[in-house]
């Protein structure tokens, strides 16, 4: 199991995240849409939350399908305590109405033909983040150099199955699955995968046949997130076919800007072949607002790509490195630092993406 599945939430993280106040918590325990746990930090006994216990908590809620069932559930949890704070009916609306949603666009893409510029990063920040909130998710590395793999903390991804024995010798997808923590299931990737393309590319039906291997446990899930490599590959094509939001992670630096209509070419080029419109959101990453040249790209991106460009920007920190090396999520390192605030704004973005087509 991965660092990431061993993960304890305070209740001041809880609340962040499930955007109830923290006065609420014992309610919610005594209704039982909470389960908290005791752990030992230091010689004090603190109260936690579990990764699992976070996960419930959303699932119960999803559970009763309606913004007012889920109101209906937090607000009787108040009752239940009669000496217990008043809940502002503000602070029940934003949870519930966050509790209730599902992912909009199911199968989605980290894209860029340009290398370094954060998608492998932000997908394991992305996927790790959403099952904070109970979906239930499948990633899959396309990229040989299995980075997604190693940040997800899959360290005998060597030793795996992975797309290539789907895709060329016809491995059901189900037996290249591997569980990351719960609810996050993951199809990892090793060097085998850069030498796809020339057996791939003499299969039939070649751009489809990744799309019909994800199809057939598509049901299973909530939301399956592809890191891709970083070329205009066939493999890259697949999933373009397939995908219903494709993130363009784009660092705010000018190469990475200039390289931008190389790849909207790209997926215009896929969008003509294959007669499919896609939903795209261009991320910015890197930013530094210190940083002249770091404001001009955010700047040119939201003129020349207004109608892609995403609200939220992750900045450049320390934080998200670190989170690299330690194979775990953001939030382990600063829960209430600049990258953590960032990658929960730019997961709730994604995942409740409106489509444009
Ligand atoms: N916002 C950020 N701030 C600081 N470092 C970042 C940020 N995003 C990515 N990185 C770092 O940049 C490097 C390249 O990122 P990676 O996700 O591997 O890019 P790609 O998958 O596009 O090739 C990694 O070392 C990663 O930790
Ligand atoms: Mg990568």
């Amino acid at each position: 199991m991965s660092i990431f599945s061993e993960m304890y939430f305070t209740p001041d993280e809880f609340s962040r995240i499930a955007k109830v106040e923290k006065s609420f918590i014992s309610a919610l325990e005594n209704r039982g849409v909470l389960q908290t746990t005791k752990k030992r930090v230091g010689n004090v006994d603190r109260k936690m939350i579990t990764l699992e216990g976070m996960q419930n908590y959303f699932r119960n809620l999803r559970a009763s399908d309606s913004v007012a069932a889920a109101t209906e559930m937090l607000m009787n949890g108040t009752g239940a305590v009669s000496a217990g704070p008043q809940i502002p009916i503000e602070a029940v609306a934003m949870a519930t109405e966050l509790a209730v949603k599902k992912p909009t666009l199911k199968k989605q893409m980290f894209y860029n033909v340009k290398g370094g510029t954060g998608k492998s990063t932000l997908t394991a920040q992305y996927v790790m983040r959403s099952a904070m909130m109970g979906y239930k998710i499948l990633a899959i590395d396309l990229d040989g150099q299995g980075h997604l793999t190693v940040n997800l903390d899959v360290l005998d991804g060597h030793e795996r199955p992975t797309i290539y024995d789907v895709l060329i010798n016809d491995l059901p997808i189900e037996q290249a699955i591997t569980e990351v923590a719960p609810g996050l299931d993951l199809i990892p990737a090793n060097l085998q995968l850069c030498n796809i393309e020339i057996p791939l590319n003499s299969k039939p039906r070649r751009e489809y046949r990744l799309g019909e291997a994800i199809e057939k446990i598509a049901d299973q899930y909530d939301l399956i997130v592809a890191d891709t490599n970083p070329a205009a590959s066939i493999l890259n094509g697949s999933m373009l076919v397939t995908a219903d939001l494709v993130n363009v992670i784009c660092a705010t630096n000018p190469l990475s800007f200039h390289g931008m209509s190389l790849v909207m070419a790209t997926i215009e080029n896929m969008e003509r072949e294959f007669r499919k419109k896609l939903n795209v959101k261009i991320i910015p990453n890197m930013y530094d607002a210190r940083e002249v040249i770091s404001q001009e790209v955010l700047g040119e991106l939201r003129s020349q790509f207004s109608t892609w460009c995403a609200k939220s920007v992750v900045n450049r920190t320390a934080d998200l490195n670190e989170a690299t090396k330690r194979r775990t999520t953001v939030w382990n390192v600063s829960s209430k630092g600049t990258a953590a605030q960032d990658l929960s704004q730019m997961t709730e973005e994604l995942l409740f993406t409106q489509p444009q087509v």
